[in-house]
């Protein structure tokens, strides 16, 4: 691993599940465990760059080194991302930000009834595109988890989103676990890598990015 790749560099992650208030004690979420953010947070930080975290509720802990801002919820999270955003070279989204919350949380705990239940839901912002479409973006790397066609979403999402970078992988290899199988996506095509641990493969990431980033550390 080449040190010091991001010396001098701003990196802003997001990691982690967002939770989406249904009532005070409820709430929609999914099954990000936030290591595979943490991980390349981790790496960045040792790569030389000051790091910043907005961290969905995950159960570890704050990397070395690592500003982290801990959010609940998707809006939480944008507020939390924009207000870091300032002088960051690098902004790169591995939370899995619900895409929906529910429009009206209930202000006290929903009583059970043996009715049938509604919960109408609204769509939340996404963080990455609004990041990727300002004039000022920094450089963004986007993660695409699918549970199948992986490669045609996966590059159909750094299309639309307008990404230098994309880091795909299928749910069932990288939701939960400390290991992951990932390829990456760019304008000259796929790269895919070979199963790793979590720890590993954010290296690797970081790797790339800097060589995209770093017009004399392109091949
Ligand atoms: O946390 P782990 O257990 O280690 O699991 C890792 C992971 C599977 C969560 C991670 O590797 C991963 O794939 N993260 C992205 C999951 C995801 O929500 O992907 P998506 O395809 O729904 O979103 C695409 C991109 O847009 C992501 O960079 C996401 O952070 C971003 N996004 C999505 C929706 C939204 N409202 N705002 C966003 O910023």
């Amino acid at each position: 691993f080449t040190p010091k790749r991001l010396a001098g560099r701003k990196v802003v992650l997001t990691a982690g599940p967002t939770f989406e208030a249904v009532d005070p004690v409820r709430a929609i979420t999914n099954t990000s465990s936030g290591k595979m953010g943490y991980a390349l947070a981790t790496a960045c930080a040792r790569a030389g760059a000051e790091v910043v975290l907005v961290s969905g509720p995950v159960a570890l802990a704050a990397p070395a080194g690592v500003l982290r801002v801990d959010v609940r919820s998707a809006l939480e999270m944008r507020a939390a991302v924009f207000d870091a955003l300032p002088a960051a070279d690098v902004f790169i989204g591995v939370a899995a930000v619900a895409d929906y919350r529910p429009l009206q949380p209930a202000e006290h705990k929903i009583k059970k009834s043996g009715d049938t239940m509604r919960i109408e839901l609204t769509p939340n912002p996404d963080i990455l595109a609004e990041v990727a479409s300002r004039p000022d973006a920094p450089f963004c790397v986007g993660f695409a988890a699918e549970s199948r066609d992986l490669d045609a979403y996966a590059e159909g999402k750094r299309k639309n989103k307008k990404l230098p970078m994309l880091v795909g992988n299928l749910v069932a290899d990288g939701m939960g676990g400390d290991d992951n199988t990932i390829a990456l996506y760019d304008e000259r095509g796929r790269h895919p890598l070979p199963r790793a641990a979590k720890s590993m493969l954010a290296q690797e990431i970081v790797e790339h990015l800097a060589n995209l980033l770093a017009p004399a550390g392109r091949e």
